[in-house]
């Protein structure tokens, strides 16, 4: 890892929002849904083995990296986050037999503390809404991924039902970290414009009473950086 330059993405405000939201993150009834959606999406990363190296951004309180960790045996399982308090919760979690392949840095998006080409996978669940630079938060995702390795982005899809769209747009005004959700389409226009190819969406679904959420428009994208980058 390289010294963490500051973001851009790091408005105080921000930062705020989520560090109070990390106190009860893991508690709340929510916090099913999102274990659920990051399972999902670990679960559409093609030819993971025990030896790769994950980078999740935006990792909240490490759910995700935590459950890499355990399997990533011979790998790597690291987490950025914007907010300080996330990656208190998150390292507080990790277990002595996780300690020398898991990793929580605080960060923003925009920002990536890692080297190119250091990751063979970049996930990021229920976080890409909240970015206010998101093709320089992809651009430095495909920068930190090794030529032909996978990113995998789960959020929320405005275009598959209207509760989705009226949510973003109350969202926008009560939440301070959202900027936006998007249309499904979006994400893939925007992985092409960061550089990405093989861009595809294999998961798009709205879900009614999962897992602690009332209704949910569920899009996991999936991209590659070309495997000619240097
Ligand atoms: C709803 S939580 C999702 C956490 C976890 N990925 C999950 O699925 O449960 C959104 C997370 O994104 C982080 N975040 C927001 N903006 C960010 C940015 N610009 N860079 C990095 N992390 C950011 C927040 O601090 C928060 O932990």
């Amino acid at each position: 890892m390289t010294d963490a330059p500051s973001s851009t993405s790091l408005d105080v405000q921000n930062q705020q929002f989520f560090d109070k939201w990390a106190q009860d993150y893991d508690q709340k009834r929510i916090s099913g849904w999102f274990q659920h959606t990051q399972r999902l999406t670990i679960g559409q990363m093609e030819g993971l083995t025990s030896a790769s190296k994950v980078l999740d951004v935006g990792c909240g309180t490490g759910f995700a990296v935590l459950r890499l960790g355990s399997v990533l045996t011979e790998g790597k399982a690291c987490g950025l986050d914007i907010s300080e308090q996330m990656i208190a919760q998150a390292n507080a979690k990790i277990g002595d037999d996780l300690r020398d392949r898991v990793e929580f840095v605080q960060a923003g998006s925009d920002n990536i503390p890692y080297p190119d080409g250091e990751f063979d996978f970049v996930m990021c669940t229920n976080s890409f809404h909240h970015y206010p630079d998101p093709i320089k938060s992809l651009i430095e995702m495909k920068r930190v991924l090794r030529p032909g390795a996978q990113i995998v982005i789960m959020d929320n899809a405005v275009d598959l039902s209207l509760y989705t769209w009226m949510w973003d747009r109350i969202l926008r005004v009560v939440e301070k970290g959202h900027v936006r959700y998007y249309r499904s389409p979006e994400i893939g226009e925007m992985l092409n414009k960061a550089g990405f190819e093989q861009a595809r969406l294999p998961h798009l679904k709205n879900e009614f009473m999962k897992h602690g959420k009332l209704f949910a428009s569920l899009m996991i994208w999936s991209g590659r950086r070309p495997a000619s980058d240097q």
